[in-house]
């Protein structure tokens, strides 16, 4: 088959279905079912029977709004390539800079300990050590798959985090207090309606009880006691998680998204 006729028939089928950016859709498909680059898919011609078969399940996979990281087993954060198990949380953009504030709220402390609670594939853990080798990194996530893709991303990347599975803290009581603690924890309101794409992500990844800021006061309340005395935490968060119960022990700023929209949460122990 051709490359061409095998794109514009993987544009129309997913067109039909009104996913958005179906060509991009596409190309990004043929490539991962080619094990071809993005790039290689504009200068190929013909496709082997074998790899057409294969572009053509995920196009199906695709049409029934399977999340295209979870067809091609992987995903870029900033400029790591992780795979992304099914069912374990996909990196998204806005979290990248959940990492680069935090790297930035240890600029000037050596050898950091960072705690990054309910890691998911690992990618806020991995970016820190990578970009601040100093540092000793411990990620934990309650979901045992996510605990096996972090660890996954560490071994393939050569970048040494420690990943424990277990409830935020818990499998860090016997760990040296942390500078700095960072979490994506999950922050959507219950009940909110979402894309048919992120049903395919684990609940227990998104859902943060009614108000979506059950799993971000605990990471606060139960934090506090744990971090150093001039420790911080840098935390993902939804507007719709504002006001937050905010110990007196700490001040805290807000910063907002490209998009105008209250999104990390810092918190700098006063005393
Ligand atoms: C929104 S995802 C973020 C994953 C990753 N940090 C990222 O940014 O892509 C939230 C993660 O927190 C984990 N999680 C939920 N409740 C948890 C808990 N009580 N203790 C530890 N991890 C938890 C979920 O399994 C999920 O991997």
């Amino acid at each position: 088959m051709r490359v061409m006729e095998a794109l514009r028939e993987g544009k129309r089928i997913l067109e039909k279905e009104g996913i958005e950016e179906p060509f991009l859709n596409a190309v990004i498909l043929l490539s991962s079912a080619a094990g071809w680059e993005r790039w290689e898919a504009w200068v190929k011609e013909e496709i082997p029977e074998d790899v057409a078969g294969r572009y053509f399940e995920y196009i199906e996979k695709r049409k029934k709004r399977v999340p295209v990281e979870y067809i091609t087993g992987k995903v870029k954060f900033c400029e790591l390539e992780l795979v992304v198990y099914s069912g374990v949380f996909i990196p998204r953009p806005e979290t990248e800079e959940v990492a680069e504030v935090a790297l930035r709220e240890i600029e000037g402390i050596k050898n950091p300990v960072i705690y990054d609670i309910g890691t998911g594939t690992g990618c806020i853990a991995l970016w820190i050590k990578k970009k601040r080798p100093d540092a000793t990194v411990f990620s934990t996530d309650i979901d045992k798959r996510a605990v096996e893709n972090a660890k996954e991303n560490a071994k393939r990347l050569g970048i040494e985090i420690s990943v424990l599975e277990g409830d935020l803290f818990s499998p860090l009581h016997d760990k040296p207090a942390p500078d700095l603690i960072v979490s994506n924890p999950p922050y959507i309101p219950e009940g909110k309606e979402l894309p048919p794409e992120v049903r395919y992500e684990p609940e227990d990844a998104l859902f943060g009880g009614k108000k979506g800021r059950k799993i971000i006061e605990r990471i606060i309340h139960e934090g506090k006691d744990i971090l150093k005395r001039e420790g911080k935490m840098v935390i993902e968060i939804d507007p719709a998680n504002l006001p937050l119960n905010i110990p007196p022990c700490f001040s805290y700023e807000i910063r907002k998204d490209p998009a105008g929209k209250e999104r990390i949460l810092i918190l700098r122990r006063k005393e």
